[in-house]
């Protein structure tokens, strides 16, 4: 069986837990070299010894472009290129409008718009011909949620990015997608109403109500959709929302 990510070099972004874990399991699997990033040295920790073959972590926080800067510099004196790049870190916590504060603003937009746009410039140079950048967007950026409002339009933002770099990079045979998850059970979902297990499982419950699944989704359904998007086997998709979402951006 052909690997599909073989010789491939990759990126992911907030690869230490949740979807960009997953992803990162998906990718060696599929025969690709693969650096994690995030913040937490203990998490790093975790996730690369859960995976097993040719992973790498790296404590980069995607809001620092001095930091991305020194991890793709790194890639390029290993590597000289790049194949794949995932920029996956980001998050959220929930305020309703008119108690949004300056700090829940900063946090939100630094992490999900400020952080994917410094990775993606700072990897171009390494970016060539048939090379795929993959943005983590939401079923949140094109719908609404309630006391969700700077999550969502912090993620409508990646998907413009995508949209609009496309016509930036014309003619240089990089592909760039976003991937949009529906509510998918990850540390960084449960945790938005705290640490209380009960709470969190009546998030879940509350959530799965309202797909048309009828369930959750797992983080490996969105890593299978961004080996998708990785591979070769995409290769005429650019441009586009990928929604993995069990139908609930569909309603
Ligand atoms: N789970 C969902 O339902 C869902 C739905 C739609 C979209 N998403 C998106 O999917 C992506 C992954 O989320 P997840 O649910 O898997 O959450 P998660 O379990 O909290 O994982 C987030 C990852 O990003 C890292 N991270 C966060 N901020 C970072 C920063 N500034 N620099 C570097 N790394 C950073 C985290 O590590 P550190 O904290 O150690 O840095 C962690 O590795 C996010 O972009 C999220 O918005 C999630």
């Amino acid at each position: 069986m052909t690997l599909k990510l073989a010789q491939k070099v990759a990126v992911i972004t907030g690869g230490s837990t949740g979807i960009g874990l997953a992803m990162a399991k998906r990718f060696v699997k599929e025969g690709a070299t693969v650096y994690l990033t995030g913040r937490r040295q203990a998490e790093l920790d975790m996730a690369v010894g859960a995976i097993d073959g040719t992973v790498e972590g790296v404590r980069v926080d995607s809001a620092d472009p001095a930091q991305l800067q020194a991890l793709f510099d790194r890639i390029k004196a290993r590597h000289g290129k790049l194949d794949v790049l995932v920029a996956n870190a980001g998050g959220g916590s929930m305020l309703p409008m008119g108690q949004i504060t300056e700090a829940h603003f900063d946090d939100t937009f630094s992490r999900n718009v400020k952080g994917t746009l410094f990775t993606v410039q700072a990897a171009l140079p390494l970016l060539g011909n048939g090379s795929s950048v993959i943005l983590t967007g939401s079923t949140a950026g094109s719908s609404g949620t309630e006391a969700f409002s700077v999550y969502a339009a912090s993620k409508a933002a990646v998907r413009a990015f995508a949209r609009n770099w496309i016509l930036d990079l014309k003619g240089r045979g990089i592909r760039i997608n976003t991937l949009s998850p529906g509510p998918t059970k990850t540390p960084g979902l449960v945790e938005l109403v705290g640490n209380d297990p009960a709470q969190q499982q009546g998030l879940l419950d509350h959530l799965a109500s309202q797909i048309p699944m009828g369930r959750v989704g797992d983080p490996d359904e969105i890593a299978k959709a961004a080996v998708f998007l990785a591979s070769d086997d995409a290769s005429f998709v650019n441009g586009i929302e990928l929604f993995v979402d069990g139908g609930i951006a569909q309603i």
